[in-house]
């Protein structure tokens, strides 16, 4: 018979490596992790369908945010969620930007251009700093404030004393986003503005979530109503083809610290090389809805689709509406593509011109991956400090995926159900599968 009471001390170390045990099991086991999602959805009708490529004062750029030079399409629009910012909260539906660092929203203090398009932030809990800052875009366009402090829940995510850019003065023209749109939430992991602190910098010195990662889906093109969800904290293994192709951070010359760059050794239309191309850093952008390229990169790249047409008025390249010439970018030695009708928006409501989403910035010497490419994969941006990478593979967009989101989902008040305009590609034929859900409630999600 054995004496409790003896075997107690020995006991004492097994039951620690135990704890030990489970602690580095827990620590390391991803499907134990909080995780925290927020849907996505474009606002409105994707205007390159309806504009008139003739018509006076059609211009396509303006500069999105800050000195990064970032650049998003006028009109086209960003992926938007709702964020609450304050105590007791208020609600903003905001882009979710890959490109730029802060969060940012119009004050109801706000005097000058553009205050009254948005929704308007009352800074009732908040607490002052004692920076401000001021936010310039490329065509002269700007807006200012103090940066403030508050708690911000992102998908039940709580972040306090978060930095809030309170717009106050001029103000910033949100509503090319879409009705409705209050403003951006930056999500760089660190910002080259000092004492600018990013949402993701206090989600890592508050050790708010196991992994340091947020998982980006967006769902496959329709013309319309595009949805997806950025997942804070975790990876949905459901969303992806095959494993993720971990690709480090660019060390490039031009690349600033924060940003979300990492090298392409190759691109290619259709298996034609783009001629003149060598290794060079791309930055994944959700905030931008195209793929911008220097000059001579957007030649070489067309040159090789027989009837695109370099429009010197409109600085971009019209093509064919039918073709199958895919754009494709390598990896790590892993080749992602983006197929034709994905990267061309039509110019006409009859369908016969369009315009290639692969556009030369012309004073932007820059290679941005915008949505034309980043709805083809699903990514993962890891943001540990020193070690910081972005996984990519191919996402998983059937049109069983889409349809079974959309019908079997948890039923999600507000959202709707849409069919697409239109089949597109391979993914999209059968109609009544490619229903997407549309949803604009945060959920929080438990794995
Ligand atoms: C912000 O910057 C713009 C462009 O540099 C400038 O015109 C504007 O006066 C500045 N606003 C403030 C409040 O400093
Ligand atoms: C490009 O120009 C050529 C020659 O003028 C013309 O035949 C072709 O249709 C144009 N392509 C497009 C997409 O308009
Ligand atoms: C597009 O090209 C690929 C190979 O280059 C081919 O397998 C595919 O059938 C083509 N699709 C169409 C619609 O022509
Ligand atoms: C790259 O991929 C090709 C096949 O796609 C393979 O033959 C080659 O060994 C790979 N190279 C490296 C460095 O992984």
């Amino acid at each position: 018979m054995s004496h409790p009471t003896r075997h107690q001390p020995q006991w004492r170390p097994s039951w620690a490596l135990l704890l030990f045990l489970i602690a580095v099991i827990c620590s390391t086991h991803p499907s134990h992790a909080a995780t925290y999602e927020i849907p996505v959805s474009k606002q409105a009708e994707a205007p390159a369908a309806t504009t008139d490529a003739n018509s006076e004062g059609n211009r396509i750029f303006s500069s999105k945010y800050l000195g990064n030079s970032v650049v998003t399409n006028q009109k086209n629009l960003g992926y938007a969620g709702i964020i609450t910012l304050g105590n007791p909260p208020q609600s903003f539906t905001v882009v979710f930007d890959t490109g730029s660092d802060m969060i940012v929203v119009t004050s109801d203090q706000c005097q000058g251009l553009h205050c009254n398009d948005m929704p308007h932030y009352t800074c009732t809990s908040c607490t002052r700093t004692p920076y401000s800052y001021n936010i310039t875009y490329g065509d002269g366009t700007w807006g200012a404030g103090p940066i403030v402090a508050d708690t911000v829940s992102i998908g039940g995510l709580v972040i306090h004393d978060q930095q809030i850019l309170d717009v106050t003065r001029s103000g910033l023209d949100m509503s090319t986003y879409g009705p409705g749109i209050a403003g951006l939430v930056g999500l760089m992991p660190s910002s080259p503005v000092r004492n600018a602190v990013p949402p993701l910098a206090t989600i890592f010195k508050d050790k708010l979530l196991d992994m340091n990662v947020f998982s980006v889906y967006l769902t496959s093109s329709l013309e319309s109503k595009q949805g997806g969800s950025f997942l804070f904290g975790g990876i949905d293994h459901t969303k992806y083809l095959g494993e993720l192709n971990y690709v480090p951070i660019s060390s490039g010359i031009n690349v600033k610290p924060g940003m979300w760059y990492i090298d392409a050794e190759a691109a290619h239309t259709g298996n034609v090389p783009v001629a003149g191309y060598t290794k060079a850093p791309w930055l994944f952008d959700t905030g931008t809805s195209f793929i911008a390229v220097p000059t001579a990169f957007a030649k070489a790249f067309h040159d090789n689709i027989p009837g695109a047409n370099f429009t010197s008025t409109n600085k971009y390249y019209t093509l064919p509406c039918t073709g199958n010439y895919t754009f494709s970018l390598t990896f790590n030695n892993v080749t992602y593509e983006v197929p034709y009708l994905d990267y061309i928006a039509s110019l006409n409501k009859e369908k016969t011109l369009c315009a290639s989403l692969v556009m030369p910035l012309g004073n932007y010497e820059m290679y941005i991956l915008g949505d034309p490419f980043l709805r083809q994969v699903y990514t993962v941006y890891d943001f540990t400090p020193a070690s910081s990478r972005i996984g990519l593979a191919k996402v998983i967009a059937t049109p069983g995926s889409l349809g079974e989101e959309g019908l079997s989902g948890n039923p999600v008040p507000g959202g709707e159900t849409i069919v697409p305009l239109r089949s597109h590609g391979r993914r999209l034929e059968s109609g009544v599968t490619g229903l997407l859900f549309l949803c604009t409630l945060m959920a929080m999600v438990a794995m």
